[in-house]
């Protein structure tokens, strides 16, 4: 079963990029994002989007491949020793054996309860990949919004997209077997002989409820057949049970208080999943905390953001924080569309742009963060915050066009629209067949439905959709 997978998997996604060769983008996993749905179901898209359809299609391939997941996938059980339990090590703390008195060198299994842990803020200590709980929900996440997005361009109540979706959500979730319990009472666990125990910050593992609550969202609007009464009772059941574990558990409660980033990013958890459970008061009410609590100190009178100025890799920082009232914003917006969360400010007077604006001013080299995926991080919060406060003097699209040309085949560029000015602009006519003559399909349609008067990109899609719908298996 497994080599004929691994095959025919090679084998599509080896036809998609010789097919779509430069129109697709490579996967980047965004910190966090909500997407409407409403937006997404009403399909109307423009025609520039076909570029970032593509992407969309080929990173939900690229993800699944890993799937499903499950806590039960790691070898070492939490301190419970229940294997349905979460588990995550503090990525940032390291074992200090030199009080301890050993005589002999210790086992890992030994360090890990014998020697006290101490942070080093920003420096990630590898063996924390020994279990990866935390980058298995992190693809769960990406993968069910591309896959459901990509469902969402096919005029079918059921997909390969879709049918995966609904495995990767039993496994994970509601499976008795493999789910997960819904606690996180052992995420980001400094070890050591006081340690065992969770901490709030682990709480934000599990930022990326916005994406999947966005991804399920989707299904339900769509009336998709394999997003099943019982799964979706199963999900909503399950996140009654964490949202109720968030709201009244320390971790939970400490999390969403925190100041910095770790707070803006448990609202879009708590905010995300009433919306799931159709709790829209409940959702309303936890994103107005946010915006009339943390969010007030979070951006002073220069744009700047100090909570995360002072951390060790400022630029990263700023732009993951961004991320996340980005994904607070576009909650609220969803939840209450009276609401206008793009305008509220913080004390000092400042809004989520001018946190961008400052951000944008800064150069990532001075501070040693000038690896590509770092310097990434700013692309999809110029682009949303262009098309949220529109874009006159054209600064937003003129950055995205010198620093990344190609960002009309990015996928956020499907749902960060319009950006103002020539919303085809960015990236167009250097990314092979899509920026030239002929390709796309009219207003409205999207890349897997675009068969009216194709061009010759749109064939060349059409085909490898076709050959990884019916090849690929998991
Ligand atoms: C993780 O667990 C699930 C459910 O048991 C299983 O289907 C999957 O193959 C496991 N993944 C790995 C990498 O072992
Ligand atoms: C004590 O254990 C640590 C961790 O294994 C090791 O680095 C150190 O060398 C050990 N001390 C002695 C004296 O062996
Ligand atoms: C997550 O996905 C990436 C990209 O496919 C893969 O390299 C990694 O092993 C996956 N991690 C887990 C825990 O599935
Ligand atoms: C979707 O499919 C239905 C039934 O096959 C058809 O009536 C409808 O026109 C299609 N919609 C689009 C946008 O193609
Ligand atoms: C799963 O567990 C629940 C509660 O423990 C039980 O009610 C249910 O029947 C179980 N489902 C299966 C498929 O075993
Ligand atoms: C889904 O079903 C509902 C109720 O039957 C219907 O009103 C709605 O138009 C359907 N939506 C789509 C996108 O098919
Ligand atoms: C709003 O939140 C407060 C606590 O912050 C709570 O007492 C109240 O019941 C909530 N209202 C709704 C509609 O969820
Ligand atoms: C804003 O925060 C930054 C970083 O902490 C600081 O350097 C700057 O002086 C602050 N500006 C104001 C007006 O407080
Ligand atoms: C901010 O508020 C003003 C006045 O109500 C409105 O014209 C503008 O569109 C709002 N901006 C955004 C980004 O919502
Ligand atoms: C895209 O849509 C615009 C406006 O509807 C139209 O003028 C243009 O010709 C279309 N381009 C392609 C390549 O279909």
């Amino acid at each position: 079963m497994l080599p004929p997978t691994f095959l025919s998997l090679s084998f599509s996604l080896l036809l998609l990029s010789a097919s779509a060769r430069a129109d697709v983008q490579p996967f980047t996993g965004y910190a966090n994002d909500f997407v409407n749905p409403d937006y997404i179901v009403a399909g109307k898209f423009s025609n520039t989007t076909l570029g970032a359809q593509q992407s969309i299609i080929a990173w939900a391939e690229y993800l699944s491949a890993s799937g499903p997941w499950s806590v039960t996938n790691k070898t070492i059980a939490a301190p419970s020793g229940n294997k349905n339990d979460y588990m995550s090590w503090a990525p940032y703390y390291w074992p200090d054996c030199s009080k301890v008195g050993n005589t002999t060198v210790l086992t890992p299994q030994q360090i890990w309860v014998t020697c006290p842990y101490v942070d080093r803020d920003g420096q990630f200590n590898p063996d924390r990949l020994t279990i990866d709980d935390v980058g298995a929900f992190s693809n769960l996440s990406d993968s069910v919004l591309y896959n459901a997005l990509s469902f969402s361009f096919q005029n079918q109540s059921t997909s390969l997209y879709s049918q995966r979706i609904a495995r990767f959500m039993d496994v994970w979730f509601m499976n008795n077997a493999t789910g997960m319990n819904p606690n996180l009472n052992y995420a980001q666990m400094a070890r050591g002989p006081s340690g065992q125990v969770g901490q709030h910050t682990g709480v934000l593992d599990l930022k990326g409820m916005a994406k999947i609550a966005s991804g399920i969202l989707i299904l339900r609007k769509r009336n998709c057949t394999d997003w099943t009464d019982e799964l979706d009772s199963g999900f909503v059941a399950w996140s009654k049970e964490y949202i109720t574990w968030l709201e009244t558990n320390k971790p939970g409660i400490d999390e969403c208080a925190s100041l910095n980033n770790h707070g803006s990013f448990c609202f879009n958890q708590l905010t995300a999943l009433k919306l799931l459970v159709n709790d829209v008061p409940g959702a309303v009410n936890s994103s107005q905390k946010y915006f009339e609590g943390i969010y007030k100190g979070q951006i002073n009178k220069t744009g700047d953001q100090p909570f995360e100025a002072s951390r060790t890799h400022p630029y990263h920082y700023r732009n993951y924080n961004l991320g996340a009232m980005i994904t607070n914003a576009r909650l609220l917006a969803y939840a209450d569309p009276t609401s206008n969360p793009w305008n509220l400010t913080t004390s000092s007077g400042s809004t989520i742009q001018s946190a961008l604006d400052m951000t944008m001013t800064v150069d990532p080299s001075v501070s040693g963060e000038s690896d590509p995926s770092t310097v990434a991080e700013i692309y999809p919060n110029i682009a949303a915050v262009a098309a949220q406060y529109g874009d006159p003097s054209g600064k937003y699209v003129a950055f995205l066009k010198e620093k990344f040309p190609d960002y009309a085949w990015d996928a956020t560029f499907l749902w960060d629209q319009p950006l103002q000015g020539d919303p085809g602009v960015v990236g167009s006519g250097n990314n092979g067949a899509s920026g030239g003559s002929g390709s796309g399909s009219k207003d409205g349609k999207s890349a897997a439905a675009a068969t009216a008067g194709p061009g010759l990109s749109t064939i060349r899609l059409v085909a490898a959709v076709l050959v990884v719908g019916f090849v690929v298996s998991w």
